[in-house]
């Protein structure tokens, strides 16, 4: 019997999830797992290598010398692979659509596993990832699926690019933000899907405040539930 707090949300890339699932970790203490992080370490590993995102066989080989880690710093979790803190170089369109690719190979999935599951059992954790309820956490006390319309995410993380400085258009955000949701849904491991007892929060028509809101009823009313 697992005596910590899991909390798992899943939803498709933009729909907020890291940025509310981290507000509702600092309230309630938890600490907070961004598994998308992981996935994109692997993929950074893969475009270091200069290995293709169709050569399955290398992408596998390259897993036995990755050390991929989580820590915390200043209550921020980093990414770190073999050692160096990659976490920032993990956030560009190049490793987004190449996390996606390396995330369809079930031993990619199965070489994350682990890693996920042992944060989950030692700490009280609010998770992120697209199969957190129905692979990784399915014994979670709370599930939820985040989600908002494909215009509305791809609007937000283009906002998010264009603040960093990237330049981008936003047709073509749009584009790869589609093209993306339908490789995490359609693949064969782990597609991206709700849980049968999750519950799904739809946040296109409210601001940040909304939606963390409405994400702490639904927290709150899944613990009530025990
Ligand atoms: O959440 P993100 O955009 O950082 O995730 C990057 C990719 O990793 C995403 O396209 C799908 C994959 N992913 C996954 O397959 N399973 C997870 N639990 C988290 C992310």
């Amino acid at each position: 019997m697992n005596s910590t707090v899991n909390i798992a949300i899943d939803g498709p890339a933009g729909a907020g999830k890291s940025t509310i699932a981290r507000r509702l970790a600092a309230e309630m203490g938890y600490i907070y797992v961004d598994t998308g992080a992981l996935y994109r370490t692997v993929a950074l590993n893969v475009v270091r290598h200069s290995v293709e995102s169709d050569n399955t066989n290398a992408i596998i080989g390259l897993l036995k010398d990755a050390d991929v880690n989580i820590a915390y710093k200043n209550g921020e979790q980093r990414v770190i692979l073999n050692g160096e803190d990659v976490s920032e170089l993990i956030r560009t369109p190049e490793i987004s659509m190449m996390a996606s690719k390396v995330s369809a190979i079930p031993e990619v999935r199965t070489f994350l596993l682990g890693l996920q599951r042992k944060l989950a059992r030692e700490n009280n954790v609010v998770m992120d990832g697209r199969d957190i309820a129905t692979v990784v956490l399915p014994e979670a006390r709370v599930k939820i699926f985040l989600t908002a319309s494909a215009e509305v995410r791809a609007r937000r993380r283009y906002i998010e690019l264009l603040d960093k400085g990237t330049e981008v258009e936003f047709e073509t955000v749009l584009k790869e933000m589609i093209q993306r949701d339908e490789q995490d849904m359609n693949r064969a491991v782990a597609p991206l899907k709700p849980s049968e007892d999750s519950v799904i929060v739809d946040t296109s028509d409210v601001d940040l405040d909304g939606a963390v809101r409405l994400m702490r009823e639904a927290v709150e009313s899944q613990l009530k539930k025990g």
